[in-house]
């Protein structure tokens, strides 16, 4: 089977990685485009969407082609077969992106009346329409002049969307980035790991799921569609994990998230300072205030460059220092006054904003 996921733009190669571990065979990707292609068995549906920590929304593809106009959406869709939708209510989601002189809704429509044309001739029956809560939801995205149609095995809630998030941070991280932080810095897991400006846990947290292979509980669309069993394993380590949080809400946001996804037993959230970090670290990761507003410029300007001095003495020769920050040039410049060496940096789009995750080491 051919299949198509969407990720944070940026962290393609990494999310190809975990799919080839999850037994997909990568295909395509498309560098800084939030897409990779493959092909696997049946058995990875349920498999990528309760394990893949990097992905968002997992298709299966049902076509791929170029075309100019609605009436080339329309004649290509309509030669689909959707016999599997037979007795099932469906809808169209749709995207655009580029020039057109056409919008999304105007995509959806239309390719929405080829799917039911196309039953119609082919079955003798009209296809139910459910906008709100389809059984099949069909993916039809145009890029450029290249389409897409897919069904989507995740739903309209992505996967970053996770099953423990209870307190919602008003700046949380996005999970799926969040992990994708996690294996570019190679974390082993008997390796400690601390995210000193932790909000509501998302790096601790996620770190310690994947460590211990706890899958996403929650529910995806796949299992609409077929009742497939999935089987996983956990694992019961301990681990070195640890936050810090400034601020007493979040902290305890942090410390309901945990124990919802069952690893509060794992990891040590304290309240404090991330300017004033002492002991010795393998791993660091974080996401700091980026100081958007301008007036805000000087606190984050100084926030960083007291962050970097303290994280570079809890620090040793083989310790990472992995960021997210929309702010990359202010990190840079205090990292480098404090000593530390860019051993990586990409550009990942997050939200509409332009963020980079860097790493260092001493
Ligand atoms: C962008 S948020 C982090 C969100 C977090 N990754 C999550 O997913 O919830 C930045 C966090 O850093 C905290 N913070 C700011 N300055 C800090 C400092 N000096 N020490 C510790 N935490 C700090 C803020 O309170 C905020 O919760």
């Amino acid at each position: 089977m051919k299949f198509y996921a969407t990720l944070p733009p940026g962290l393609e190669d990494v999310a190809a990685k975990e799919v080839e571990e999850l037994g997909g065979r990568v295909e395509e990707i498309r560098q800084e485009k939030g897409r990779i292609f493959f092909s696997g068995e049946k058995d990875i549906i349920p498999a990528i969407n309760h394990l893949s920590r990097t992905l968002e929304r997992l298709n299966l593809l049902l076509l791929r082609c170029s075309v100019e106009t609605l009436d080339d959406i329309y004649r290509e869709v309509k030669s689909l077969d959707f016999s599997f939708i037979k007795g099932k209510s469906f809808a169209v989601r749709s995207l655009r992106v580029g020039e057109h002189d056409f919008t999304s809704m105007d995509i959806a429509r239309v390719a929405g009346q080829a799917v039911i044309d196309s039953f119609m001739e082919s079955h003798g029956e009209r296809l139910r329409v459910n906008l709100s809560e389809p059984d099949v939801i069909l993916r039809v995205e145009l890029v450029e002049n290249e389409l897409f149609v897919g069904v989507d095995t995740t739903g309209d809630d992505a996967m970053h969307k996770r099953w423990w998030r209870v307190y919602n941070h008003p700046a949380h991280l996005n999970a799926a980035t969040a992990c994708g932080m996690i294996r570019l810095a190679e974390w082993k897991f008997d390796e400690s790991l601390i995210d000193p400006m932790c909000g509501s846990g998302t790096i601790p947290i996620e770190a310690a799921l994947m460590a211990r292979n706890v899958p996403n509980k929650r529910e995806f669309a796949y299992q609409k569609l077929c009742k497939k069993d999935f089987e996983w394993e956990e694992k019961n380590v301990r681990l070195k994990l640890f936050g810090i949080e400034k601020f007493r809400k979040h902290l305890e946001g942090a410390l309901n998230n945990a124990e919802n996804a069952g690893v509060l037993d794992t990891i040590t959230f304290m309240q404090g300072d991330a300017t004033e970090m002492s002991g010795e670290y393998d791993v660091i990761i974080t996401n700091p205030p980026y100081g958007l507003r301008i007036h805000r410029k000087g606190a984050i300007e100084r926030l960083y460059r007291d962050f970097a001095i303290a994280a570079r003495k809890c620090m040793n020769q083989d310790s990472r220092l992995v960021i997210i920050t929309a702010e990359y040039k202010l990190l840079a410049r205090a990292a480098e006054e404090a000593g530390l060496q860019c051993t990586h940096e990409r550009f990942v789009r997050y939200g509409g904003l332009l963020t980079k995750i860097m790493v260092f080491k001493v």
